[in-house]
C-alpha cells in the first residue's frame, strides 16, 4: 500500500511541528506549510535523515486568500495526493476589539477560520474517494465559549469547533477521521505572540506540548470528534453547560486579563 501523505499547516514550531514529528515516526510522508521556509527546511532535514521520509516544504502565508488554491494546484501539478490534512496554523491577538488593530483581526479570521475551511472544501472530495485519510483541526478551548479581550480568537475558534463536528457527522467512513484537538494554554510561541503569557488562564492551566500533541495525534487516529488533553481542561466544557452565559462570559474575561 502506498505510503500516507499529510499536509500540516503551523509546521515551523508548536504543536504543528510536534505533529509533524509524530506523523513523521509512524511512516508518513509530510507537506509542510508556514511562512517561515527556513524553520520548515530545518524541520524537514531532521525529519528526512530520521525517518528517511520525503518532506516537501511549502512557504505560504495563509492571511492570503489566494494560498490555499495556490497549495492545492501545486500539489496536484507535482502528483502528492494529501491523504491527511492538519489545519492547526493560527494566531491570537489579546485586547478590546475596539482598539486592536482591524487588518490584523481579519487576518486572523482568515488564517484561524477561512483558510482551514479552503484546504478543507479542497482536499476533502479527494479523501472521501479515495476512501481513508483525514482531517485534524486544531480548535481550542477557546471555542466553548465566547472570550471578552480574545473576541476574534475565541469566536474563530468556536467556527473550528462547529465545522469540524458538523463535518464529522457528514462523513460516515469509519476510515475517514474527522477531528478537533481543543487544548487549553500550552507552552508554545503562541502565548508570547499573543500577549497571553502574563494572563491568569495562562498562569493556572498551562500545559506542555508533548502530552497536547500525543492527545492529539492519537485521538486523531482512534477517529475521536473532540480531543481535549488534560484533566481540568475538560472540566471547562461540562461545567460551561451549567453555568448562566453571562456569568460564563465574566469568567472568561477574568481570565483573559
Ligand atoms: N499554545 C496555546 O496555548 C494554544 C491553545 C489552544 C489552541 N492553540 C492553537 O494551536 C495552533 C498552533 O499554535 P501553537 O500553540 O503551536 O503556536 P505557534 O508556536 O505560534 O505556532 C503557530 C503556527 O502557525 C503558523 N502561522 C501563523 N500565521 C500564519 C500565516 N499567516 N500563514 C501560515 N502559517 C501561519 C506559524 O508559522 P509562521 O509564523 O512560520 O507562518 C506557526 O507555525 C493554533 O491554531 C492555535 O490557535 C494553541
Amino acid at each position: 500500500m502506498a505510503k500516507e501523505t499529510a499536509l500540516i499547516t503551523g509546521a515551523s514550531s508548536g504543536i504543528g511541528m510536534g505533529l509533524a514529528k509524530l506523523f513523521a515516526a509512524d511512516g508518513s510522508e509530510l507537506v509542510l506549510v508556514a511562512r517561515r521556509e527556513d524553520r520548515l527546511n530545518e524541520l524537514a532535514q531532521e525529519l528526512k535523515s530520521e525517518h528517511g521520509i520525503e518532506v516537501h516544504v511549502l512557504p505560504k502565508d495563509l492571511s492570503k486568500k489566494s494560498a490555499p488554491k495556490e497549495i492545492f494546484t501545486h500539489l496536484n501539478k507535482e502528483k502528492i495526493q494529501i491523504d491527511v490534512l492538519v489545519n492547526n496554523a493560527g494566531f491570537g491577538n489579546k485586547g478590546s476589539i475596539a482598539e486592536l488593530d482591524t487588518d490584523l483581526q481579519m487576518d486572523m479570521v482568515q488564517v484561524n477560520a477561512a483558510a482551514l475551511t479552503h484546504l478543507t472544501s479542497l482536499f476533502l472530495p479527494g479523501i472521501v474517494e479515495r476512501g481513508h485519510g483525514g482531517i485534524l483541526n486544531v480548535g481550542s478551548l477557546a471555542g466553548f465559549q465566547p472570550g471578552p479581550n480574545l473576541a476574534v480568537y475565541f469566536a474563530t475558534k468556536a467556527y473550528v469547533l462547529s465545522f469540524t463536528e458538523a463535518l464529522a457527522e457528514e462523513i460516515s467512513n469509519p476510515n475517514i477521521k474527522i477531528s478537533c484537538l481543543a487544548p487549553g494554554p500550552v507552552k508554545t510561541e503562541f502565548g508570547e505572540k499573543s500577549d497571553l503569557e502574563d494572563s491568569l488562564l495562562f498562569k493556572i492551566s498551562l500545559m506542555e506540548m508533548a502530552p497536547v500533541v500525543k492527545a492529539g495525534y492519537e485521538g486523531f487516529r482512534r477517529g475521536k470528534t473532540i480531543v481535549i488533553p488534560g484533566f481540568k481542561q475538560q472540566i471547562v466544557p461540562f461545567l460551561n453547560r451549567f453555568t448562566p452565559r453571562l456569568l460564563v462570559r465574566k469568567i472568561a474575561k477574568k481570565l483573559n486579563s
